[in-house]
């Protein structure tokens, strides 16, 4: 039985540990606002935050998060980065089909967090990972733009 710490709780889970975090959170705890996209390491749809550092649920085994904090999509919002980023999410009205957006989200805190007042080649740098089928690019850069409060909404 391994104790992590998920969005400010501490959750049991029994599960060996090289189980990827992504299977954790959504099979083994309920978490699914964290998303499948390729299980490869391509897409970024399993963006989870370890210590707010953007990493790969579908690639981070169960073991590395021991003795760390994890925060998911469900619990973003609750950091002050993470609500501005929602927020400006909101109103830039950034979601066409959704899927890949709560990894969107979770790199574009970890930017933010990072480095508030990213300029376009940082926030292309650090949003790289994160594809969406959609085509929605454009509307997350101007999201975090707004969210960093370098542009109006
Ligand atoms: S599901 Fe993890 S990077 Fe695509
Ligand atoms: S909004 Fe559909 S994949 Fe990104």
């Amino acid at each position: 039985m391994a104790s992590l710490q998920i969005n400010g709780k501490s959750m049991n889970v029994d599960a060996p540990g090289d189980t990827p975090l992504l299977w954790v959170l959504r099979d083994h705890l309920g978490l699914t606002g964290t998303k499948f996209g390729c299980g490869g390491a391509h897409c970024g749809a399993c963006t989870i935050h370890l210590d707010g550092t953007p990493v790969r649920g579908c690639q981070t085994p169960l073991s590395a998060a021991l003795g760390k904090k994890i925060t998911t999509i469900e619990g973003i919002g609750t950091t002050r980065v993470g609500k501005a980023v929602q927020n400006a999410w909101l109103a830039i009205g950034v979601p066409q089909c959704g899927y890949c957006q709560a990894g969107q989200i979770m790199s574009a805190a970890a930017l933010l967090a990072s480095n508030p007042k990213p300029s376009d080649a940082e926030i292309d740098g650090a949003m790289s990972g994160n594809l969406c089928r959609c085509g929605t690019y454009t509307r997350i850069r101007s999201a975090i733009k707004v969210a960093a409060g370098i542009k109006e909404a």
